[in-house]
């Protein structure tokens, strides 16, 4: 697997780009299916998970033209539904939406079930509720999952989540907008990323309102057509860059960002004593002082991302004091944490929370980037320490970041990445 090797201790300056949004694309191209006609999606980020969902719609038998890296063509009017490549799909989490995709467009399904995990268990029984609502009959056996709508047709209906999912609020969006009649989905997610798939359902002929509001209703429509959708920045690469210059120090501008999607990111670091300027689609972010404490609590939409809060931990590793990070999303996200402390971080956690004790420095080391913002977390960590840190496993931090290396390098840091050959790693994110 590639390395990078870091020598710490730079501040950034400069500018730096957000690319589209991972966790719209992830679930936008594969709704994509559901179109017959070209779908044209603008500012797609260029990371392996966009890759590896091309390439299973691809092998689908769907026509996919690159028009520039950030634009695609694609045409999933002859689309077959078998010939799914599962060795893929079992790589990736978010192949959990070719379930709403394929039962939505061929009124049945068979995919893998979203493979391993890394911050402990990640059910999608909310998912198979939706869908089963919907009236699909759905079987999980073997490792895969099997859905079949009778005489192929889903019907709307009004669906309750137990949990605030980001992943069965967006499947069901999916699987509805061709369901016959009007689908209410209670208790949904609220994230950025929701409303982005359904503006991007609606410019393809979807009836989806209430988007980003915890009521969502979906009125059923024969037929998708082709469309051109560009797809919202990146509210966490952006956020990762926010944590990464109140480590280090400096001032950079982030530029195509959406800055009332940071405000929950904004709001923590400007406690943390981090000077945050807003601008139309730019936000200037600048750390000259001490840091200073916080506690955090990771939460859905417009809490504080629990994607977040790797990074966030590490910066408050440098803060003088004492702070308490919740993380109420996820049940085991504190891998990194031992990590960081080869580093120096002084970190106690238990269960769901991490005491933080600030230190004065933290010092190169060998780490691992344990998953995509475990990754981030130990960059950061790396950019402000002294020495040189090897981070190892960074097949991880590339399924959904652009160009992390390159971006932190134009902003003065110094980076390497060493590359040996390597496949798509077996990660989930
Ligand atoms: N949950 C259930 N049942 C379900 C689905 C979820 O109990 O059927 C629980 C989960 O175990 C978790 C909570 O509900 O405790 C929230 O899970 P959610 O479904 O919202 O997560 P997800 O859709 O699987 C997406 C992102 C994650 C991000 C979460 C929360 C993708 C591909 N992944 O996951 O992103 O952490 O939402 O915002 O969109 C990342 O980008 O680093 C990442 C992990």
């Amino acid at each position: 697997m590639d390395k990078y090797v870091i020598r710490g201790g730079k501040p950034l300056y400069g500018e730096v780009e957000i690319s589209g949004a991972k966790n719209a694309a992830v679930a936008i191209i594969p709704a994509a299916l559901m179109v017959e006609g070209i779908c044209r999606i603008e500012n797609i980020p260029q990371i392996s998970d966009t890759d590896m969902l091309l390439t299973i719609l691809s092998e689908m038998g769907a026509k996919v033209r690159v028009i520039n890296i950030s634009t695609v063509e694609i045409d999933c009017t002859s689309v077959r539904k078998d010939g799914a490549p599962y060795d893929l799909m079992r790589k990736i989490r978010a192949s959990y939406y070719l379930i709403g995709a394929m039962l939505g467009r061929f009124g049945s399904a068979k995919t893998t079930m979203p493979g391993g995990c890394n911050f402990g268990v990640r059910p999608i029984d909310q998912h198979i509720k939706g869908m089963t609502a919907l009236g699909a009959q759905i079987e999980v056996k073997g490792g895969f999952v099997y859905a079949e709508a009778p005489n192929g047709l889903l019907t709307g209906t009004k669906i309750y989540l137990d949990k605030v999912s980001v992943g069965a609020t967006m499947n069901i969006m999916i699987a509805a907008s061709k369901a016959q009649g009007k689908t209410t989905i209670e208790n949904a997610a609220r994230e950025p990323h929701i409303v982005d798939l359904a503006n991007f359902l609606n410019s393809m002929g979807a009836d989806v309102r209430g988007a980003g509001t915890d009521t969502i209703k979906v009125y059923g429509v024969e037929k998708l057509h082709g469309g051109t959708y560009s797809i919202i920045p990146d509210q966490i690469e952006a956020g990762t860059y926010m944590a990464a210059v109140a480590a280090t120090g400096g001032e950079i501008t982030i530029k195509n960002v959406i800055p009332k999607h940071l405000d929950c990111i904004s709001a923590k670091l400007r406690e943390m004593g981090v000077e945050i300027e807003e601008l139309p689609d730019s936000v200037v972010v600048r750390r000259t002082g001490k840091l200073i404490r916080a506690n955090i609590k990771t939460q859905p939409y417009p809490g504080f991302p629990t994607d977040m809060q790797p990074q966030i931990s590490t910066v408050l590793c440098l803060a003088e004091g004492t702070s308490v990070v919740t993380e109420s999303v996820w049940d085991n996200r504190y891998k990194y944490i031992s990590e960081l402390k080869k580093m120096g971080a002084e970190v106690q956690v238990d269960g769901k929370t991490a005491v933080i004790e600030g230190v004065s420095f933290l010092t190169g080391s060998t780490v691992a980037a344990c998953d995509l913002r475990a990754g981030a977390a130990v960059v950061i960590a790396g950019l402000c320490a002294r020495g040189e840190t090897v981070v190892e496993e960074v097949s991880y931090i590339e399924r959904g970041y652009q160009d992390l290396v390159g971006k932190l390098n134009s902003l003065g840091a110094d980076i390497t990445c060493i590359s040996e050959p390597d496949e798509y790693s077996s990660a989930v994110v």
